[in-house]
């Protein structure tokens, strides 16, 4: 029976894959204003303009490769029952053979009827037409968790962290909730690791903590967990 191993991700993950953090210097929300392309309350003022926000990063997405540390994860499934916990809407856990990937943000790639949250359709990479309408006729809007919404798959997610072995924490600020809160779910005395080339916004006592960007920072954990299989 391999040991479950739980890993949450953020944007720092796909850093080194040339997609954007939110709140690096030089990070998406220094671009945009956030309330204004990633909240519901943006949506309804304006979703000509969210419509077209989502189309940039999904572009940009068609061209983006999974880094070493998307890969290095895939492969840590050799010796692990692993299961990602993304607050990413990108698609390079997968594309990097990772097979249990929770996106508690949701994802790039995939629209739904505003009618129906249940009604998920896959566009892949292309643009989304504003006003575009789905098969129930009702207009679509990008699956995606926005600020001011509930995030459905929070409890499963806690669920996971609850029942692992061995927990990582990879290339997130850990600023939004509930997705941060899911570092409380973990059971005291289990190993758990973050990789992060900066400091982040919670104290994480027993963790380890492996100072690199993820591209190196899961290589030198995957020396820590030969020791933990
Ligand atoms: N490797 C690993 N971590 C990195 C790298 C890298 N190469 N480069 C930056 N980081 C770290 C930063 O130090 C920071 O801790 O990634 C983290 C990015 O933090 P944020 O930009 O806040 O992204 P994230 O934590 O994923 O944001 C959470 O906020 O805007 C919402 O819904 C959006 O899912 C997002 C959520």
């Amino acid at each position: 029976m391999k040991k479950k191993l739980v890993v949450l991700t953020g944007a720092g993950m796909s850093a080194e894959s040339g997609i954007k953090t939110f709140r690096d210097t030089g990070g998406l929300w220094e671009e945009y204003d956030v309330m204004e392309v990633a909240s519901i309350d943006g949506w309804r003022r304006n979703p000509t303009l969210m419509t077209e926000f989502y189309n940039q990063r999904r572009a940009q997405l068609e061209h983006a490769q999974p880094n070493r540390g998307h890969v290095a994860l895939a492969e840590l499934e050799e010796m692990f029952d692993v299961r990602i916990v993304t607050q990413n809407v990108d698609n390079l856990h997968e594309r990097a053979g990772s097979t249990h990937v929770l996106h508690l943000h949701g994802e790039l790639t995939k629209v739904r009827s505003v009618l129906d949250e249940s009604k998920v359709q896959d566009i892949g990479y292309r643009k989304m037409e504003p006003g575009e309408k789905g098969p129930d006729g009702a207009p679509l809007r990008p699956h995606i968790v926005w600020f001011g919404e509930a995030v459905p798959l929070i409890g499963e997610a806690a669920h996971l962290v609850r029942e692992a072995d061995i927990f990582a924490v990879i290339g997130t600020s850990l600023n939004v909730y509930p997705a941060a809160g899911l570092v409380g779910d973990l059971r005291p005395g289990r190993p758990a690791f973050l990789i992060d080339p900066n400091e982040v916004a919670m104290t994480l006592p027993g963790f380890t903590i492996i100072r690199e960007g993820a591209a190196k920072g899961v290589d030198t954990m995957r020396e820590h967990l030969l020791k933990l299989i």
